[in-house]
């Protein structure tokens, strides 16, 4: 895949609008500002009040109101894209028929259509699409990921997850596509799969339309089950993941400063001497808590886009986890719709019961 908006150079920064300037915008800017491989051009925001808040804040960087601005800056690169997730697909299709390079906050889009419709079109038009799954890029996500392919850990037989914490709560999506989207895009990068079927149980406890709360069960082709906790009502903030493997168990815990503890622990299942009788032997090894060396991971997924664009080499971040993320999100409103059923996750976005 050739770009045809390829720096002149690889050398040269990637030209940068950033669109959306709320919450997480913010942190957007500020990366593709301090990082050598972009230069930070345009600002945008349909509230004049966040536009001058950051205008002030990086005075060179132009700043409108209207993203057709953007588009039509033909020294403009590429576009990242931190708005509301109903506004994912317009923008960025308007931002792909303009002939950019687009990064976009998770969820890559709003369903399993719509994703996969932006995924085609930047891949018609040689462009990079890249969502921002920026767990990714985390260090002990990755210090698993590599666990899990070395075979240190055996079988994974299941992995567990709960993130949980107060607040922010959303007016426009659930939990399951606001906070679901991390979850899902590190399982499917863990275990490089999709799950063949997912079931859902949540609650709309505050807004009466718009469910707070999600148990999610996802079962894999390869055996392997996991559980996804999601909740913005919690007393306490919870980033919490174990995997138990065959050989060995990890407990991640994101908000820890040891947040990968390795446990040499398993049981093992002997031969019975006689009919009926069952010999198990517990293995309660060492605790291992691997150095970590510390990076923004933020950071990093920034400078992974930047590179994408300036080689045409696809982001770890790529739009077909992304597509992948969505389906999973989709097949939990599936099953919730359908009083949490077990649903079946089928490639072309429909499920069947
Ligand atoms: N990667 C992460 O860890 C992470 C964390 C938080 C949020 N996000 C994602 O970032 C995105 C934004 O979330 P947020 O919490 O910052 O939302 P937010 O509501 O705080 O901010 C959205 C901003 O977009 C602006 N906006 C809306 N439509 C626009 C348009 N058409 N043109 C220009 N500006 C427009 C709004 O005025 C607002 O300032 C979502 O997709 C969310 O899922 C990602």
């Amino acid at each position: 895949m050739t770009p045809p908006l390829l720096p002149d150079a690889l050398n040269d920064p990637v030209r940068v609008g950033v669109v959306g300037l709320g919450y997480w915008g913010p942190n957007l800017i500020r990366n593709l500002n301090d990082l050598e491989a972009s230069e930070l051009r345009w600002i945008c925001d349909l509230d004049q009040k966040r536009l001058d808040t950051f205008g002030r804040r990086y005075p060179t960087v132009r700043a409108t109101q209207e993203f057709e601005d953007l588009l039509a800056d033909p020294e403009l690169d590429a576009v990242a894209i931190a708005t509301p997730v109903s506004t994912h697909h317009p923008l960025a299709l308007a931002a792909l028929d303009a002939g950019k390079h687009v990064f976009l906050e998770k969820p890559l889009a709003a369903s399993v259509a719509e994703a996969q419709e932006l995924a085609e079109v930047a891949e018609d038009r040689g462009l990079v699409l890249m969502p921002g799954h920026t767990f990714l890029y985390s260090p002990p996500v990755n210090m698993i990921r590599d666990l899990i392919r070395s075979g240190e850990l055996g079988d994974i037989y299941f992995i567990s997850m709960s993130r949980v914490n107060l607040g922010l709560h959303q007016s426009d999506v659930s939990v399951a596509w606001d906070l679901g989207p991390h979850d899902f895009s590190i399982l499917r990068y863990w275990l490089e799969d999709t799950p063949s079927y997912v079931s859902a149980l949540s609650r709309s406890c505050v807004f009466p339309t718009i469910p707070d709360v999600a148990f999610i069960n996802l079962e894999y082709d390869g055996g392997a089950i996991a559980h996804v906790e999601l909740s913005w009502l919690a007393p306490s903030k919870l980033r919490r993941t174990t995997i138990v493997g065959s050989s060995k168990m990890i407990v991640y815990d994101d908000v820890s400063n040891e947040p990968v503890r390795i446990f040499d622990s398993g049981v093992m299942l002997g031969a019975p001497q006689s009919f009926g009788e069952f010999h198990l032997s517990y293995r309660t090894g060492d605790i291992v808590s691997p150095a970590m060396r510390p990076a923004e991971p933020l950071r990093l997924e920034m400078a992974d886009f930047c590179n994408a664009v300036r080689t045409g080499e696809t982001p770890r971040s790529s739009a077909q986890l992304g597509v992948e993320v969505v389906r999973m999100i989709e097949a939990v409103d599936s099953s919730l719709v359908s009083a949490g059923s077990r649903v079946q996750v089928v490639e072309e976005g429909a499920l069947a019961a």
